[in-house]
């Protein structure tokens, strides 16, 4: 069953500074996703730190967010079929190094920290996700 979904993307401060981003949103176009929103942002700790709040009990908690913080990122609603999937299988694993060929973390991500790009991981957290950039 297909049914169209809207999801969040994130084009994270590595490939930003390598200037990935019109690459990383042809591939998405190429994939049949919409990009209905784009905005390009720096954000506090703070913010990040409340955007990626579900991981605060995490170890990696605090770099993320010091990560996340650390330079411009484009942040894009993406919609199409079942886009929340689609936007993870074209993203591959979380790190890197276990990401299966053709995907973006494959193709860009430097590590499991510094991977490229983030996706929702659920319809309900695309629309707190798409919420928190875009209300
Ligand atoms: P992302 O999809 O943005 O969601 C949370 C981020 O935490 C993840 O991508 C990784 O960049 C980062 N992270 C760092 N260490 C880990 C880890 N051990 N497991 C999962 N995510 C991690």
């Amino acid at each position: 069953m297909s049914s169209i979904e809207e999801t969040l993307s994130i084009i994270k401060p590595d490939a930003i500074e390598r200037n990935l981003e019109e690459k990383i949103k042809n591939f998405f176009l190429k994939n049949n996703l919409k990009i209905l929103k784009s905005k390009k942002v720096k954000i506090t700790k703070d913010e990040a730190s409340e955007f990626y709040k579900v991981h605060q009990t995490k170890p990696f908690f605090n770099d993320l967010c010091e990560y996340l913080s650390s330079g411009p990122i484009v942040v894009m609603v993406l919609a199409g079929d079942n886009a929340v999937l689609k936007n993870r299988e074209l993203m591959g694993a979380t790190d890197p190094k276990k990401a299966e060929e053709g995907t973006l973390r494959k193709m860009y991500g430097i590590s499991i920290d510094k991977n490229s790009v983030h996706g929702s991981d659920s319809v309900e957290n695309a629309k707190i996700e798409i919420d928190f950039f875009f209300k």
